[in-house]
């Protein structure tokens, strides 16, 4: 897959190419599994958003137009690259050729970020849930990765399950990388590694820890696990991100607990982004 542009036009940012304006250069790619894969792209120099924002990304489509989906950055605000972590949807119009790039090629990144997932959507608290399945992770990759998530936390919990654990893999090795980060052990000294809690779960292959994050919620198996107190409307602030099936059944639980949904306009104590659009949703 390779665009109508030279390598040498797509890397200069202030030299957009005439024919993809939005055209970014692929810099790496990683393949995870069969179903996941994630990549790096050059970032525009203009290009600010808050770690947790997503963007619209894609390529150009066979009539010619930029077929573009909503992706979260997976990398932290600071970075000097964009990182993603996508599905490959056999059929999916974008994902079934999205799946094929290489180091070289373009892609089209529309330089808009949005979304919901942000720390300024939260009332300060002790505590702060990352709460994701699937590719619902990548916007914690980039809210992990970013210090400021820990200037505001005292602690930060990473529940992320898979049905496998192959599923887990991105996630796993992200923390363990950050475990040992010279910039943020450097900012929070040794003790950091121990403010980062991960908890991944399989629920349909044999893993350390299994279950559905609502059962271990509901449970308190997390909270023993970890040696935490259950979440309290005082301490406890949650970002979700899932199928929207997910999103309905964390929420219900997290209101359980007395916690209520925030948003930009008007922080709370947790906020909620669809991880993809199901079918006929
Ligand atoms: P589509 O026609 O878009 O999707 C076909 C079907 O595949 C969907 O109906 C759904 O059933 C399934 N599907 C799509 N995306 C996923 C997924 N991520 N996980 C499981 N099933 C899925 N996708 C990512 O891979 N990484 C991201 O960081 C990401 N961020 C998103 C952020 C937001 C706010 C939204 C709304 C979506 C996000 N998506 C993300 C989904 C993405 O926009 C596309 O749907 C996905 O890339 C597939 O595109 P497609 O054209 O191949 O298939
Ligand atoms: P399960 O295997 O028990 O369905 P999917 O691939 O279907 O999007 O699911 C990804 C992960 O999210 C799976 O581990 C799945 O568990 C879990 N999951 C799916 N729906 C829900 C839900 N409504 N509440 C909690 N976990 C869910």
């Amino acid at each position: 897959m390779t665009l109508d542009l030279t390598l040498s036009d797509a890397t200069t940012d202030s030299k957009p190419a005439k024919t993809l304006p939005d055209a970014q250069t692929v810099t790496a790619v990683k393949h995870w599994t069969d179903s996941l894969f994630s990549f790096r792209v050059t970032r525009p120099a203009s290009l600010r958003f808050r770690s947790g924002e997503f963007v619209m990304i894609g390529l150009e489509g066979d009539n010619g137009k930029p077929l573009l989906r909503a992706y979260s950055i997976a990398s932290p605000n600071w970075d000097d690259e964009l990182e993603f972590y996508s599905i490959k949807v056999q059929d999916g119009p974008l994902t079934s050729k999205l799946q094929h790039i290489q180091r070289g090629d373009q892609i089209i990144l529309r330089p808009k970020p949005v979304g919901t997932l942000v720390l300024d959507a939260l009332l300060p608290g002790k505590r702060l849930w990352f709460l994701a399945t699937g590719t619902g992770i990548a916007p914690f990759a980039s809210l992990m990765r970013d210090p400021e998530t820990y200037e505001r936390y005292e602690q930060v919990v990473m529940m992320h399950t898979c049905r496998t654990a192959g599923e887990l893999e991105y996630g796993r090795e992200l923390v363990e990388n950050l475990k040992h980060d010279p910039l943020l052990g450097e900012l929070y000294g040794e003790e950091f590694a121990s403010r980062l809690l991960y908890y991944p779960t399989t629920t349909r292959e044999d893993s350390p820890l299994m279950g559905r994050i609502t059962d271990n919620l509901t449970s308190g198996k997390v909270f023993q696990d970890l040696s935490l107190p259950p979440m309290s409307v005082e301490n406890d602030r949650a970002m979700i991100c899932g199928s929207l099936a997910f999103n309905v059944d964390v929420k219900a639980v997290l209101e359980g607990f007395g916690l209520e949904e925030g948003a930009n306009s008007e922080p709370k104590q947790f906020v909620v982004e669809k991880a993809f659009v199901g079918e006929g949703v």
